[in-house]
């Protein structure tokens, strides 16, 4: 038995509290009874449930790693018109959604899914999922900063986590550096905050690799679907 808002939200519906709000104004129906109580709960294997006349039918889950550019949002709509990472995903039937986001400004590796559980089992910061970014910064770093980001910074909202911080490049000439940066956080414009706190802002960010995912065989602005093997690993991570 599950909350009928978060069955609605797994099919696809729209987000829970949306569906809150379709149950409160009685657009919702189980077993053919309009249902308004904010915390009825319903048997999807068993239950018919409707919404405005019309049965939901559980979809199959589907994933997809997607090899973000810059210059979309990480989002399924944008109220002011920007291009979404779905506008990517042509073709696509099932109604799937970004695991956690990237910046508008970010590229690299992305999650989307309609498997509700597995992308709150990646975004829970219990589940310590490494995440590689790449990111180009003004200035020639220094083991100083790699070593306080390695042991936390002081942000607005606290202190990070430790993390990994290693210098890969240093180019004189353009004066920049380039560094990856492994965090098991994820928190707005974690890295660059973190980067910008050291005295070294982002110019360029990319996430490499979350857990075991990389971006290996997956160019910018494609994407790939996960093997069901991946699917499994994720779920034991
Ligand atoms: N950290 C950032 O600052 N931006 C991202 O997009 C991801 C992590």
């Amino acid at each position: 038995m599950e909350r009928l808002q978060k069955i609605m939200a797994q099919a696809g519906i729209a987000s829970r509290r949306k569906c809150e709000e379709l149950i409160a104004a009685g657009r919702v129906k189980v077993n053919g009874q309009v249902i308004t109580e904010p915390g009825y709960k319903a048997d999807f294997t068993r239950d018919t449930i409707e919404v405005d006349g019309r049965e939901i039918a559980r979809e199959s889950h589907v994933y997809y790693l997607l090899n973000k550019p810059a210059g979309y949002i990480t989002s399924v709509t944008d109220p002011q018109g920007r291009k979404t990472v779905l506008d990517i995903m042509q073709g696509i039937e099932e109604r799937i959604y970004p695991v956690g986001r990237l910046d508008y400004d970010t590229s690299g590796l992305l999650l989307l899914t309609n498997d509700g559980e597995l992308a709150n089992h990646i975004a829970h910061p219990r589940h310590e999922m490494d995440k590689v970014y790449e990111a180009v910064v003004k200035g020639m770093i220094e083991e100083k900063a790699l070593q306080t980001l390695r042991q936390g910074v002081l942000l607005e909202d606290g202190m990070t986590s430790p993390a990994e911080a290693l210098c890969m490049n240093r180019n004189k000439s353009e004066g920049t550096s380039v560094i990856h940066l492994t965090i098991h956080e994820g928190r707005n414009r974690q890295v660059r905050r973190m980067c910008e706190a050291v005295g070294f802002p982002v110019i360029r960010l990319r996430r490499l690799r979350l857990a075991f995912l990389t971006l290996k065989g997956v160019a910018e602005g494609e994407y790939r679907a996960l093997t069901p093997e991946e699917v499994e690993r994720l779920r034991r991570v």
